[in-house]
């Protein structure tokens, strides 16, 4: 298995498609780089949608669609690590936080999210 890769919230920032940097989104605390994605408008829902979270998190974005499982298993072949964990701010985070889940049941949490995208 190859190492994770860890990825500051500011270098993810920087890759907002903009003055030729790749496009990144962030999807359950993991890093996607979607820039060939994008340069192929292969996107049902266009590139306007996924451009608006470039350098950015797209989870509720995401979720709100209702993405098939297929779009799912899609996204996750454009992985390229997770967020570091101190820069953590999207759901699975923010379920610690509000009901003091430990770091057991959050290992199991990111099991359910980015395991399964692996
Ligand atoms: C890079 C990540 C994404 C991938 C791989 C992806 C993939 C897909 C796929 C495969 C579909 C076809 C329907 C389905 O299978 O569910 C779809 C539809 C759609 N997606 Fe995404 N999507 C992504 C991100 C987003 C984001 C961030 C939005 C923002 C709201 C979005 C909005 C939509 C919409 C509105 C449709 C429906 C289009 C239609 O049926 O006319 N997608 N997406």
């Amino acid at each position: 298995m190859t190492e994770t890769v860890y990825y500051k919230i500011d270098e993810i920032k920087q890759n907002d498609g903009k003055n030729k940097m790749e496009t990144w989104i962030i999807f359950k605390d993991c890093v996607y780089d979607v820039t060939e994605f994008l340069a192929k408008d292969e996107h049902p829902g266009g590139v306007e949608l996924i451009q608006e979270f470039a350098g950015k998190c797209a989870t509720k974005a995401f979720l709100n669609v209702g993405h098939s499982r297929d779009a799912t298993r899609l996204l996750a072949t454009f992985k390229i690590g997770e967020v570091a964990q101190e820069d953590r701010t999207t759901d699975a985070t923010k379920l610690k936080t509000n009901n003091g889940v430990n770091r057991i049941e959050r290992s199991f949490i990111s099991r359910l999210t980015c395991g399964i995208l692996s």
